[in-house]
């Protein structure tokens, strides 16, 4: 399957698959980790843009990129179009690659704010919002959506055509509804019709978990490219697999103990240099969790886990763990 380079003005994404922004979980230590493998570009955590223009410290810290995670996209959530077109601004001063608006997230905090999914409901701002932070911006932007509110109001298409009018340079679409949260399957056959609407690159997401449900989602979308989230979740070397198997059809096998004990040493090493102690080792339980929850015998490991008062601690349990089995 031709796995084609997104070229955006002068900005290439190679190859298009994407890490998909994940709140609480894709900070700066875990995306330079996942760009050791065949990842085109990864995304900060939502930012909400009332707390950027307040200079909220936490939130500025988010934004932190290292520069091996180029190209870098800025994901922006708020309903203020003045506040989204100078957070947009400040990022790109900043040194982002792209800017993303959140038009997909479903909690009720973000909601109550007509912030993320709620713009579905709310077109007319929705294109004010874009309008607003494209004519600021030099950099390329990109809105991130889901299919409408619920089963009955699907927007994709509709607002993928407001966008592309405006000058959004890409659109990624998660295949489920608000309403749906994220249960049931993410319907890849909609996405599909967003890519005969549009003629800018279009990137299918939703429940790819596996090289083989890649390949289904490109095959039924017909999309540009696709975004991985809860799938690489203590598991980035799920990027390496999708790539070559999108390229060749090789299932490639499983990294050894060793090679996944190297790579979990290495995001806890990140953890550690981007984070001050306790959320360091707070941070660092919760990833080696989940780096070990796909093993057996993974779970008296998780135990001690979760009590290890230590990053060094966390290391040795690891190591005996991954040696071990
Ligand atoms: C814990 C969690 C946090 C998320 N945070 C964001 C976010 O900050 N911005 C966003 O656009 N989507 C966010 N999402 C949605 C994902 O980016 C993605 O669209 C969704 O999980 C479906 O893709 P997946 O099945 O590959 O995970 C989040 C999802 C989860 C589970």
């Amino acid at each position: 399957m031709a796995l084609n380079a997104i070229k955006i003005h002068n900005l290439t994404i190679n190859p298009p698959v994407f890490l998909a922004p994940l709140a609480g979980i894709t900070d700066g230590p875990f995306r330079r980790i996942v760009k050791k493998f065949p990842v085109g570009m990864v995304f900060s955590e939502m930012l909400s843009t009332q707390a950027v223009v307040r200079e909220n410290k936490k939130t500025l810290k988010m934004a932190k990129f290292y520069p091996e995670e180029r190209p870098f996209a800025i994901q922006i959530m708020g309903s203020n179009p003045e506040f989204m077109r100078d957070s947009a601004m400040k990022f790109q001063d900043l040194g982002a690659s792209i800017i993303d608006i959140n038009m997909g997230c479903p909690q009720s905090k973000v909601i109550k704010t007509f912030s993320g999914a709620a713009l579905l409901k709310d077109l007319k701002l929705a294109e004010i919002i874009i309008k607003q932070v494209k004519k600021s911006i030099k950099i390329p932007l990109s809105i991130k959506i889901r299919l409408g509110w619920d089963e009955k109001s699907f927007v994709h298409t509709e607002i993928a055509r407001i966008a592309e009018d405006n000058g959004v340079d890409l659109i990624t679409v998660h295949g489920r509804t608000r309403s749906q949260f994220f249960s049931g399957q993410a319907n890849w056959e909609e996405i599909k019709k967003v890519k005969e609407r549009v003629k800018i690159p279009v990137i299918a997401n939703g429940d790819i978990i596996s090289p083989e449900t890649a390949k289904k989602c490109l095959e039924s979308s017909q999309a540009d490219g696709i975004m991985v989230g809860r799938g690489a979740i203590g598991r980035p070397w799920l990027f390496d697999s999708i790539v070559k198997y999108l390229q060749t059809g090789e299932i490639s096998p499983e990294p050894s103990n060793e090679e996944k004990f190297f790579i979990i040493t290495e995001h806890l090493n990140n953890i550690e240099s981007h984070y001050n102690y306790p959320i360091s080792v707070f941070l660092s339980r919760k990833h080696a969790a989940w780096h070990t929850k796909r093993s057996e015998n993974g779970s008296a490991i998780r135990d001690k886990i979760h009590r290890a008062t230590s990053i060094n601690e966390i290391r040795d349990l690891l190591k005996s763990f991954f040696y071990s089995a």
